[in-house]
């Protein structure tokens, strides 16, 4: 059997982090998000936090009107996210953990330490035909907590293993290995992302429980070098080279 179909969704944050350094209207998100799609982008993820830093709740309303890929709304498990997430019914929703004073989304969200709160959340958000993915650290428990829920979807936290160098690198990528092996054993499908680079995506390419990569501050960095087309397009290809070329055509 040949090896899966490897998604790639393009988080487009950071277009807006730099937009909101001038408090302007350029760069636009949303036309990096229709250059995503041109380059081979198979969704697009905004992550809605709850201070507004980068993405805007108006970048919401346009990207759900103006762009035909899915969007993945990354949210954290509060009210206010529910509600905005049943008024758009976006694609999918990942559920992040998130605390004011980080700068990026640590850690993954505790599914075991927080399954009452999350549980009614979930079922919410399933009932109105959104996907439900946790992003969480790749640990059995976890992902055990994120089955008892009802999540259909897991995405693995890579930070760490990015972060990693030498062997200890190759002891979380095994852990990575293991936990998308137990998702597709347990029913979850299985995504991954943070941190990801052309350095580092190919070992997390490879595994074939892995379905889908969320990629963004790697490849807007990128942009600056050698602009954002290129930048996905060269991504796309490591993936699939990493994932056996063939499987992409099929
Ligand atoms: N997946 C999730 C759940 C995230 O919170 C983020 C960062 O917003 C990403 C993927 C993308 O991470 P990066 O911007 O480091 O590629």
């Amino acid at each position: 059997m040949p090896p899966r179909a490897l998604r790639l969704g393009v988080n487009i944050d950071h277009v807006a982090t730099i937009r909101n350094a001038r408090g302007g209207r350029h760069p636009d998100p949303v036309r990096a998000a229709r250059m995503a799609a041109a380059a081979g982008a198979d969704g697009i993820t905004a992550h809605l936090r709850e201070d507004r830093r980068h993405i805007s709740d108006a970048d919401i309303d346009r990207l759900m009107a103006e762009i035909d890929l899915p969007l993945n709304l990354e949210m954290a498990a509060t009210e206010e996210m529910l509600q905005i997430a049943l008024r758009h019914r976006p694609h999918a929703s990942c559920i992040v953990p998130e605390r004011r004073e980080e700068r990026t989304t640590e850690g993954g969200l505790d599914a075991v330490g927080q399954f009452s709160h999350l549980q009614p959340m979930i079922r919410q958000l399933g009932d109105a035909g959104i996907r439900v993915s946790l992003f969480i650290e790749p640990a059995i428990p976890q992902l055990d907590a994120a089955r008892a829920l009802g999540a259909p979807v897991v995405e693995l936290h890579t930070g760490r293993y990015c972060e990693l160098s030498g062997r200890e690198r190759e002891v979380e990528l095994e852990r990575i290995r293991a936990a998308a092996a137990h998702a597709e054993a347990i029913g979850l499908e299985c995504h991954a992302g943070h941190g990801l680079s052309f350095e580092t995506v190919a070992p997390i390419a490879a595994i074939p429980s892995i379905v889908e990569l969320n990629i963004g501050h790697f490849l807007i960095g990128e942009a600056i070098f050698g602009g954002l087309d290129g930048a996905i397009r060269r991504m796309r290809s490591l993936m699939d080279e990493a994932r056996g070329a063939r499987a992409m055509t099929a």
